[in-house]
């Protein structure tokens, strides 16, 4: 039996290649599209997770979970550290993000070469030293060439791990993180990369663009239904790649 207080599953109820979304609703939904023999092993505060078989384009039947994340940074941290502790090798985060540049488009993909942080836990672990939270370097040349190959308009480079949603205080301090070309502003990948470097596991975030800050562009109701489809076809192709 393993111990572990917000994940209630039974050792090897969790696969080994983990899909992340924030939203535990949108566990379910990626669940019950592209898994099948699907078993729910967690409802602990409803951060659903499933894990189930999915069948890639090359006829391979590999086994997949789907994990609910919640929002942020010390959520995130709570899950990874968790679904690690059940031996999971690989977590791909999937989800949205707000774009800082004038030429990102709402439905854009985003991968995230590197997380960049407002967020003062790696000052703790690093002593206020620098570290730079990068994604697993194979996950991530597999999921550019993933995008190139299909051709999908995706924008490659370093994102922002924001501890508040709501910057009431500094309405501005966005266009300095657009100045030094960081592309888009989340919630979650820098806490994702740092963890999975320290545990000597693969991590990566794959994002759409929800909205355009510069732009005050957002998603349509069809982009937010299709953009997980693409997201999981990157994520599962990354996370296979022979
Ligand atoms: N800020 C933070 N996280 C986000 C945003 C945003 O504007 N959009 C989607 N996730």
């Amino acid at each position: 039996m393993i111990v572990s207080i917000h994940i209630s599953a039974e050792k090897g109820q969790v696969a080994k290649v983990v899909l992340l979304p924030g939203d535990p609703l949108r566990a379910k939904r990626i669940a019950e599209e592209f898994l099948t023999d699907t078993e729910q092993y967690n409802a602990v505060r409803n951060m659903l997770g499933y894990t189930g078989t999915v069948t890639l384009p090359d006829g391979r039947r590999v086994r997949v979970s789907v994990q609910g994340s919640g929002m942020g940074m010390p959520s995130l941290s709570i899950y990874a550290n968790e679904l690690f502790h059940y031996g999971v090798q690989t977590l791909i985060r999937v989800g949205t993000c707000g774009a800082l540049q004038e030429h990102l488009h709402s439905g854009d993909l985003v991968i995230a070469q590197g997380g960049s942080s407002d967020s003062n836990l790696n000052r703790r672990r690093f002593k206020g030293l620098d570290f730079a939270p990068l994604p697993d370097p194979n996950l991530f040349v597999s999921a550019v060439l993933a995008v190139r190959e299909r051709g999908w308009q995706t924008a490659i480079g370093n994102v922002l791990s924001t501890d508040l949603f709501y910057a009431d205080h500094a309405p501005e301090e966005w266009k300095m993180w657009a100045e030094a070309g960081v592309l888009a502003v989340e919630m979650e990948t820098a806490e994702l990369y740092t963890l999975a470097t320290l545990k000597g596991r693969r991590a990566l975030s794959i994002l759409t663009v929800s909205d355009v800050i510069p732009t005050k562009e957002s998603m349509s109701a069809e982009q937010r239904e299709t953009c997980y489809g693409r997201m999981v076809e990157i994520a599962l192709a990354s996370a296979f790649a022979t």
